[in-house]
């Protein structure tokens, strides 16, 4: 019998349910009313004038970046640790002729709002570039999944408007934010100009990202998606996907949060003096064990979570195989929609075995 396998990789590889793949080929194609119907509901959802679908998540956050910054000489605040400074290949520099500044990240994902002020250049001078958008990540994948508090996210909207600048948000896991929040995505989202989120992740749809904002601003996503080669017609089967995925997303979403407070709570024997969980609490679906020794250790120990021993089998009565992304020296988990809770027990087993063989 091959090895149970669990896929905690990544959520992107969320796999449709049958009844998703049903509602994709029941799908209206050709003029695409599908995806007409999916963008309104998701600009609904999101509290925006307008929202497109666009293929992904990095070509949704250049996409807005582009949209927002029409002149030269601009620059775009991100933190030091987000998806969009550290993972998108400096897009914004390399394709939109926008120059990133980085701000540090805080332990929760935020700023300091005193850095940020004192970094903001509103200056009509020659040498600096002007602050036209500051981006923020919700949640913060680096910050192990951690939910931008709304007060933050307030003032850091009130520091923007004071000074003209807009707020871009990488809503990535937004759906997970609101849910973690308890609140509908819109008291979020009310506090920025444009946000993205991905229909690959806590809905579980194949593929796509939206993003959200203005009329006047979407038309602009638009004719930037076109040049950009993004346009893509008869995606009513990916829309219908999405839509069937969004009708059960706060419970589905709901239960990976369960499961991901399980894994957090089976792994915390594992703490030690050089092995950290994160997050301590309020998870959402991401889970992160930090550990402080060499690379090539903890790189052993991911491909160790991918092979069994005959002690161990004995032990635990099956073979299991866990799949976990290596981050700089992290290792990570992501619960999403196959995940269930026989999956995190049998994890949770493995992991402790495997920690338990190698003696800190
Ligand atoms: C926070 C965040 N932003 C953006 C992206 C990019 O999404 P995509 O892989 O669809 O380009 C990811 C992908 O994992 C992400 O985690």
């Amino acid at each position: 019998m091959a090895p149970k396998f669990v896929d905690m990789i990544s959520d992107i590889f969320s796999k449709p349910s049958k009844a998703m793949r049903e509602a994709m080929a029941n799908a209206d194609v050709g003029e695409d009313p599908m995806v007409l119907a999916l963008e309104a509901k998701c600009a609904k959802l999101l509290g925006k004038e307008k929202a497109l679908l666009v293929s992904t998540g990095t070509m949704a956050n250049l996409l807005s970046i582009m949209s927002h910054c029409q002149e030269r000489g601009l620059e775009v605040l991100m933190g030091d640790k987000s998806h969009l400074y550290l993972a998108e290949q400096g897009h914004v520099a390399q394709l939109a002729g926008v120059f990133p500044r980085s701000v540090p990240t805080l332990k929760d994902g935020t700023h300091d709002l005193t850095t940020l002020a004192e970094t903001i250049s509103t200056s009509d001078g020659n040498d600096v570039c002007r602050t036209k958008v500051i981006c923020l990540e919700n949640t913060h994948t680096l910050c192990a999944g951690s939910i931008l508090p709304l007060d933050f996210l307030q003032k850091l909207y009130n520091l923007a408007q004071e000074n003209d600048i807009k707020v871009h948000v990488d809503g990535a896991r937004i759906l997970n934010a609101a849910v973690g929040l308890g609140v509908p995505v819109s008291e979020i989202t009310k506090f920025c100009d444009s946000v993205t989120f991905c229909l690959n992740k806590g809905i579980g749809a194949p593929f796509g990202s939206i993003v959200a904002g203005t009329e006047s601003f979407i038309k602009r996503v638009r004719r930037c998606r076109k040049a950009l080669g993004g346009e893509m017609p008869q995606l009513g089967m990916e829309a219908a996907a999405a839509l069937y995925g969004l009708d059960g997303a706060e419970e589905n979403i709901r239960k990976d949060h369960f499961l991901t407070k399980k894994l957090v709570n089976g792994l915390k024997n594992l703490s030690s003096s050089l092995v950290t969980i994160e997050p301590e609490e309020d998870q959402t679906n991401l889970v992160f064990i930090k550990i402080d020794k060499e690379m090539s250790f903890i790189t052993n120990l991911t491909e160790r979570l991918m092979t069994t021993t005959e002690a161990e089998v004995k032990e635990l009565g099956k073979e299991i195989h866990v799949g976990c992304k290596l981050i700089g020296k992290d290792i990570r988990f992501a619960i999403c929609c196959n995940i269930n809770e026989e999956d995190i027990d049998d994890a949770i087993k493995k992991v402790c075995y495997v920690f338990n063989e190698i003696h800190f």
